[in-house]
């Protein structure tokens, strides 16, 4: 049985890769952070058999002792500050977390299995080592699509931490042989999406206008464009990604690109609205630099590691959508 240490557990890619995992019959453990983490309760009630363990991202003692105590074959490094607006408010803090919590995971997996530089080339330690890289670090896109070789341009504090969090993990790569590998995903979603994000933030809208409890949805730039898909399919790539002989760098995306406003009109029209009717553009919503387009070329991801996205926008939306209806359906706020 293989042990998987997850960082970033209690956030939407770290409960679907849990599942995954545990699925395929790994022990897996997971870093919480902070004292009565309220997400907690929520994480032991939906997958009871993951382990937690405590420790941050901003503390390389509590990294070292959890990745000394776990054992683990497989670390997925998912933590960061990951709310694109946030990291203009607290940039330095993003940087800490998005960007040097990435080198504190390496360090602590390499001070653990003492590996240490002199001898590059050979592959040393026994950990391997995922990283959440994300397309925010193309930015102002250098080309349409964008492969594993389109230069970065990020457009945030977030997408600057997450290009250092990129060339640490291949940095630690080429200097100490470490099996390293770095996921440049595109944009995923769910049901499990944090309401902050325009997709869930849309859904649940849309789900809440529905059954009568909020009159408008306030959004900003809806001519931004992103590709799309379904978390449950994107932690299928990350595994897949520790499971090669060699470490790499992959694509992933579904290739296909809509426009915000396109998911508004598909999911008001799912549930016969007509959302110019209830959308308001806010100012407030509008980001100090934009990354106006985003659209993946998942051809390495597919031909080398035989990824596939299983989920369309469209069902996407109404997958999102249907649950935020027996979600808003089910509590008992008042209007
Ligand atoms: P998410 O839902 O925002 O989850 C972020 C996780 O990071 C939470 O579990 C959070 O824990 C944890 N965290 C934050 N600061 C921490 C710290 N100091 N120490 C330990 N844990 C900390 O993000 P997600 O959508 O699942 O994304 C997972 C990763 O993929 C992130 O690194 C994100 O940047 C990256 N990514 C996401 C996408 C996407 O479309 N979803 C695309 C590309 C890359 P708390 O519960 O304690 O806050
Ligand atoms: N959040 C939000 N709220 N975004 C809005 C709104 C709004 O009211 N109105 C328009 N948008 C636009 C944003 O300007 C952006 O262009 C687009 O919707 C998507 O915004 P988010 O859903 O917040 O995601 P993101 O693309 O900034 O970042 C996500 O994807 C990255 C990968 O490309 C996050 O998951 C990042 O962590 C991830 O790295």
């Amino acid at each position: 049985m293989k042990t998987a240490l997850i960082t970033g557990i209690t956030g939407q890619d770290g409960m679907y890769l849990a599942e995954y995992l545990l699925g395929l019959g790994y022990r897996v453990c997971g870093v919480i952070r902070g004292q009565n983490n309220p997400k907690r309760e929520r994480l032991e009630a939906l997958l009871p058999d993951v382990e937690l363990i405590e420790a941050d991202l901003l503390d390389q003692g509590s990294l070292v002792s959890a990745v000394s105590r776990v054992a683990p074959d497989e670390v997925y490094n998912l933590a960061a500050i990951s709310f694109v607006p946030v990291s203009w408010n607290q940039a330095e803090l993003t940087g800490e977390i998005t960007g040097l919590g990435v080198l504190r995971v390496l360090e602590a997996i390499r001070i653990v299995e003492g590996v240490s530089a002199g001898t590059s080339g050979s592959s040393r330690g026994r950990i391997r080592f995922y990283q959440a890289s994300s397309s925010e670090m193309f930015g102002k896109v250098r080309e349409t699509p964008q492969n594993e070789r389109t230069p970065f341009h990020p457009r945030s504090p977030y997408g600057v931490a997450k290009v250092y969090g990129h060339y640490i993990t291949v940095n630690y790569r080429e200097s100490y042989g470490m099996h390293a590998s770095s996921g440049i995903l595109f944009n995923h979603e769910s049901p499990r999406r944090g309401l902050e994000f325009v997709t869930r933030k849309i859904t649940n809208g849309v789900a809440r206008i529905k059954l009568g409890k909020q009159r408008e949805l306030a959004l900003g730039n809806l001519d931004a464009r992103r590709d799309w898909g379904f978390a449950g399919d994107y932690v299928k790539a990350m595994h897949l990604m520790l499971q090669q002989d060699e470490p790499d760098d992959y694509v992933v995306g579904t290739g296909v690109a809509h426009s915000v406003r396109e998911f508004v009109e598909a999911a008001f029209s799912y549930v016969g609205l007509d959302w110019r009717e209830h959308v308001r553009i806010d100012p407030r919503f509008v980001r100090p630099a934009e990354v106006e387009t985003l659209t993946a070329d998942p051809r390495k991801a597919r031909e080398k590691l035989g990824w596939e996205p299983t989920t369309t926008f469209e069902e996407l939306v109404r997958m999102m959508v249907d649950a935020d209806l027996a979600f808003e359906a089910s509590r008992h706020s008042s209007p």
